[in-house]
């Protein structure tokens, strides 16, 4: 007979404690423990778990493996991002907020893969609902052969993990997709779906079958308000891949990338656009974000910045103005709030920029958001354009990272930026002038300016 016990789990970490906690010894955040029944497995479900499989220890050079393996998703971003395609056996985990196009993304790399049986499992929409989202998106670029019985892409909208496994049992699918994890909950735990030891168990359950089955199973994870996936970190632990869907809700761009890849890069990411039908893959984000003006407005710069190793350029828009009240008010879109604080006290220190009297905004064009260093020279003179209420010409871009002490340093990768700035038509580029030894301009059209301190650069823009 199967004994239920009460344990404790913190939210954040997933510590497991037998009372109930104030702070998690743990990850030491307060108030985070949740109460929850486990059911425990009897002793002859445990006695079988443990004569099941058992490996033997082999020399490396012994072990093969067969080279033919990735599943190609006939997606060229989702590809790129997952190092390949998928790797048989896999358990991979997609990440993001609430109506960013998770669910969208599985659909149409379901309907693509043509040639594979596939089983979507929903536990959040109906089959009809489903159904009526595929028709939107196959009517896209990417044509489903006419007919939707050509594919393999079984669909079925259920919770129960006991149903999931008849379900693959009845199917044998060649890849199994879960959406969501959040929403599967199992027999053998008795806390509700959602809560941390239902994930955790279940999501156990998809790795053992994926491992044996060899046969990848993709889920769907909710993300926090904090933007962290939802459930504890023993969900990344156990899966061989996490994704994060990303982007502005309000913007079409989306961004996919790896956080955690047992299988590939890290560095890679996909990029998308969110259109009327479905999702249409990004191949040249380099121009994407660029509004092509030609008046010359006050407060904007380009900064030629690297995302996964493509070059993308983004404008950056700042608004300085007079603060009214007493605590100037400080914003930043798609940039971080801490390093414009520090890119404003290196302006005050160095080119006289009133920091306290001074509201600032600051937007990355289009809602991306970029964790390029070499975003600050662009964001320190998009404010200072601002500032001065003098225009940056559209013709010229930015790729420098600064220091505390106003030096402007060197940044990766400098004759990739270089080179697509001079392809895009750029006329002049802005770099450190430690960056500037190394290139050999003969190979450009574009002007190369070198500076070594911010001050220079203010001067050579402003006066
Ligand atoms: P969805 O995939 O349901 O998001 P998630 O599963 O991450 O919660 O995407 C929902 C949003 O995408 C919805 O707000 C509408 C938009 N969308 C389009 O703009 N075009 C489309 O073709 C589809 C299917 C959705
Ligand atoms: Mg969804």
């Amino acid at each position: 007979m199967a004994k239920a016990r009460t344990f404790y789990y913190c939210r954040e970490c997933g510590y497991q404690s037998s009372s109930w906690l104030g702070k998690c010894p743990s990850c030491g955040k307060w108030n985070t423990f949740d109460e929850e029944v486990v059911q425990k497995e009897t002793a002859g479900s445990k006695q079988k778990a443990k004569g099941s499989t058992m490996s033997t220890p082999k020399l490396i050079q012994h072990v093969m493996y067969s080279q033919t393996t990735r599943m190609p998703t006939y997606c060229a971003e989702f590809d790129r991002v997952l190092g390949g395609g998928i790797v048989p056996g896999s358990l991979l985990l997609i990440g993001g907020e609430p109506g960013i196009g998770k669910s969208t993304l599985l659909l149409q790399t379901a309907l693509a893969m043509q040639d594979k049986r596939i089983l979507y499992v929903s536990g959040e929409e109906s089959e009809e609902q489903i159904k009526m989202r595929a028709d939107r998106v196959v009517s896209a670029p990417t044509d489903i052969a006419g007919e939707q019985e050509s594919t393999g892409c079984y669909v079925v909208s259920e919770t129960s993990m006991e149903h999931i496994f008849e379900h693959i049992e009845a199917v044998q699918p060649d890849l199994v997709i879960v959406d969501s994890i959040q929403t599967v909950n199992t027999e053998l735990i008795e806390s509700g779906s959602g809560s941390i030891s239902q994930i955790r168990e279940c999501t156990t359950q998809f790795q053992r079958y994926a491992k044996e089955s060899g046969v990848p199973v993709l889920l769907v994870g909710h993300i926090t308000k904090d933007g962290t996936l939802a459930g504890p970190k023993v969900m990344e632990h156990i899966v061989d891949a996490v994704l994060q869907f990303e982007g502005d809700r309000n913007y079409g761009f989306r961004i996919l990338r790896a956080l955690k890849n047992r299988f590939g890069s890290t560095a890679e990411i996909g990029i998308f656009e969110m259109r009327g039908s479905g999702l249409s893959e990004v191949s040249n984000p380099s121009e994407l974000l660029l509004a092509h003006r030609d008046e010359e407005l006050s407060g904007t710069a380009v900064a030629a910045t690297l995302e996964g190793g493509r070059p993308m350029f983004i404008e950056v828009q700042s608004l300085v103005s007079s603060a009214v009240y007493g605590t100037p008010q400080r914003n930043a879109n798609g940039f971080d709030m801490r390093r414009m604080n520090m890119l404003l006290a290196v302006l005050e220190k160095r080119c006289g920029f009133k920091l306290g009297a001074k509201d600032v905004f600051l937007n990355m064009a289009g809602g991306m958001r970029v964790n390029d260093p070499a975003l600050d020279l662009a964001v320190a003179c998009s404010i200072l354009s601002s500032n001065v209420d003098m225009p940056i010409s559209p013709r010229l871009c930015f790729a420098a990272e600064l220091g505390l002490s106003g030096e402007v340093r060197p940044v990766s990768r400098i004759e990739q930026r270089i080179g697509e700035a001079d392809r895009l038509g750029f006329e002049r580029i802005f770099v450190s002038k430690y960056d500037a030894k190394s290139i050999d301009r003969s190979r450009y059209h574009i002007q190369i300016v070198s500076v070594g301190v911010i001050e220079e650069a203010f001067r050579e823009l402003f006066s």
